[in-house]
């Protein structure tokens, strides 16, 4: 039997209707935002929300705001059918799909930006990237007040500024960050990596590869970060194809570039294939800063 394709609902007050019905039964609303061409690193989101909630509410929007000018907006995948398909066998129980006309009404004029943590590494490069994201975000959170909503840590620096907003404008909802989920070769999942070539995903993998390295020196008690850095920052550089951005090990609250070891670090890698640009990180846990 194939799982019945859950009930979409487009407009604001229809999926208020629907979380507040579900709230008055006392179920535990769970939220996954994604922006669709979804895939199993999204449906492990959704599968989470599943098991920690009685109603899962996910939904597809691909945000105009936080894509830059010359950016992949328009050539952005969007396969609603399967989506659907996708959302019915990972266990969502609404999927809400608004467009532009109701995210950004005609006259819209607020945006919210957490200054510390979006001008740094992707924001560097991806100016008002992380604007569009956290404004459209705070409107997902308010429309849909779940309880618990799901992020990937495959979006590392995304999920850090999500959870200081939260913080910052007491936004009731609780963040819960999930693993990055790969491919059996090691490339971290991504809507993007459909723009690969042959050639080009073989390139890609150095960032998992990078990472692989890291984790294995901090593993073996290595805490000289800048011959780490420079270890991961060799290996990417010499990839044909790949144009590195950032290579880096920094705090994961912060997201600041550190030299010498701590206890909970995250190393950071951004890297131009071709046209697409991948993103890939790993946490890193230090017994030696531990022990110091
Ligand atoms: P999107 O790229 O569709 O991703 C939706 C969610 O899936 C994000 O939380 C992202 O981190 C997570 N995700 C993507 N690839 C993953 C992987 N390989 N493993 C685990 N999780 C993964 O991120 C966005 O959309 C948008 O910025 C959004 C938050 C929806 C705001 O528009």
């Amino acid at each position: 039997m194939p799982d019945p394709t859950p009930e979409t609902v487009s407009e604001i007050s229809e999926l208020r209707n629907r979380v507040t019905a579900q709230r008055q039964q006392g179920a535990r609303i769970g939220f996954v935002p994604t922006m669709g061409a979804l895939h199993a690193g999204h449906t492990s989101l959704i599968e989470a929300a599943g098991t920690d909630c009685d109603f899962v509410v996910v939904s597809i929007f691909v945000n105009p705001t936080q894509f830059g000018p010359g950016e992949d907006f328009e050539k952005y995948p969007r396969v609603l059918e399967q989506d659907l398909e996708k959302c019915a066998s990972a266990g969502a129980d609404l999927v809400w799909t608004p467009d532009t006309r109701i995210m950004y009404p005609d006259g819209f004029a607020t945006y919210v930006t957490v200054k510390a943590l979006s001008g740094i590494l992707e924001g560097a490069t991806r100016t008002n990237h992380f604007q569009g994201v956290t404004t459209v975000v705070t409107k997902l959170l308010l429309s849909c007040l779940p309880d618990i909503a799901y992020f990937g840590a495959k979006d590392f620096q995304q999920q850090a500024i999500i959870r200081r907003m939260c913080l910052d404008l007491n936004i009731p909802v609780e963040i819960k960050t999930c693993p990055i989920i790969r491919d059996s070769d090691g490339l971290a999942l991504s809507s993007r990596n459909a723009y690969l070539s042959k050639e080009e995903r073989e390139a890609g993998l150095s960032l998992s590869r990078a990472l692989r390295l890291v984790e294995e020196r901090i593993a073996a008690g290595e805490t000289d970060l800048a011959s780490i850095k420079a270890a991961m920052q060799q290996l990417l550089k010499s990839t044909p194809l790949l144009k590195l951005d950032y290579a880096t090990i920094a705090d994961p609250t912060t997201l600041e570039d550190i030299s010498s070891v701590q206890s909970e670090m995250v190393a950071l890698i951004a890297a131009w294939v071709g046209a697409t640009r991948l993103i890939d990180n790993c946490r890193l846990t230090s017994a030696a800063a531990e022990k110091s």
